[in-house]
């Protein structure tokens, strides 16, 4: 049986007294500071596909096997979440927990990888933060971004789903995901490189997802963009999505963003602004949206839980760089107040979507 020699904590310090070292709460920007704890589930073949405990560990290096199945065929997940301070009256906010457990269960079953259960996967994404708790950066400075992750780390040498897997929670406070902070992005079509095609994976957030688009998005960046946007490997014309997140385009009062049909990630924030821009009266289209669309749109802006709502400026397609709208009177700006309201614990919670 695979052991771990992760060093075990004598007790957790749940004290919230002690701020998070010496961290620079106005400068948090997107990168790793390591937290105190991690939590560790392990299932092995006598446990049937069931996730029997788990346990809070100190962060820390995990030991896996050279031939895991992570290590050699990619068989790994993860997900994205934020944990917010509340103003007043204490404690932290989730936002819609449960969706990012059931999203795991489903890429779990495209990848022949057992999952936690719901419950299971909200206890502990709650541990963590209760773990961490000293992490969680002061209301308006940030979230603590958790990581869930999910892997074959049992050893397997022919390719096979391997015999043992990992579920584990680290924890990082974070401020902004783009350097650009919350100014608007600037974005290239690429229409040489894909990040996903028909039957493939893209449609889960497995980590097989990640690697392939640094080449692309280390060749923008060098250019002075933010980030690629990606279009259809078939037709080369059909938005897909940005590296990070997803891409919405708004014409009038029409708001359009690609269906979620196999290649597209369905992103939590996706859905959520889908469903607040909606309740602001906007018609929202999920469908095909042609690069021709996003020309033509009045306004375009990406979604994701690291990234939040993040307008873009331009996005350059064949040497051509086309504009649009940002600024105070933009409905992304209107999106990324009332979504990150609810987040953060600011605005009532008509929808139950905080934990
Ligand atoms: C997230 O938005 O949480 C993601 O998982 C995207 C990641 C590449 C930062």
């Amino acid at each position: 049986r695979w052991q771990s020699s992760l060093p075990q904590p004598d007790h957790v310090d749940r004290s919230d007294e002690e701020s998070g070292g010496e961290i620079d709460w106005d400068n948090l920007g997107f990168g790793l500071t390591p937290t105190d704890y991690m939590y560790v589930m392990r299932s092995s073949p006598e446990d049937l596909g069931a996730f029997p405990r788990g346990e809070l560990c100190r962060y820390g290096n995990i030991e896996l096997s050279p031939s895991s199945g992570v290590l050699n065929y990619a068989q790994g997940l993860f997900e994205g979440m934020k944990a917010y301070r509340r103003p007043g009256r204490g404690g932290y906010t989730l936002f819609r927990p449960e969706e990012n457990a059931r999203r795991m269960q489903f890429g779990a079953e495209r990848m022949c990888m057992p999952a936690p259960s719901v419950d299971q996967f909200v206890s502990a994404v709650k541990e963590t933060v209760l773990a961490n708790r000293r992490w969680v950066p002061p209301q308006g400075k940030g979230a603590l971004y958790l990581r869930p992750l999910l892997m074959g780390s049992g050893p397997i040498l022919g390719l096979a789903p391997a015999p043992e897997y990992t579920f584990l929670i680290y924890a990082a406070p974070v401020g902004n995901y783009f350097k650009e902070g919350l100014a608007p992005i600037n974005l290239i079509v690429d229409d040489e490189f894909h990040r996903a095609m028909p039957g493939g994976t893209g449609g889960v957030k497995t980590i097989a997802n990640y690697a392939p688009v640094l080449k692309a998005q280390m060749d923008a960046k060098s250019k002075g963009f933010t980030d690629v946007l990606y279009l259809d490997s078939v037709h080369k014309r059909y938005l897909e999505e940005v590296s990070s997140c997803n891409v919405f385009v708004v014409k009038g009062g029409v708001v359009a963003t690609p269906a979620t049909r196999g290649t597209i990630l369905p992103g939590i924030t996706r859905k959520s602004i889908v469903e607040l821009a909606r309740d602001r009266g906007y018609k929202v289209e999920e469908r095909l949206v042609s690069i021709d669309d996003l020309i033509d749109a009045d306004e375009v802006f990406c979604t994701g839980t690291a990234v939040v709502v993040a307008p873009v400026s331009t996005v350059t397609y064949q040497g051509r760089r086309h504009e649009f709208r940002t600024g105070p009177d933009t409905l992304s700006q209107e999106l990324y107040t009332t979504l990150t309201s609810i987040q953060m614990g600011l605005a009532e919670d008509n929808k139950g979507w905080t934990v």
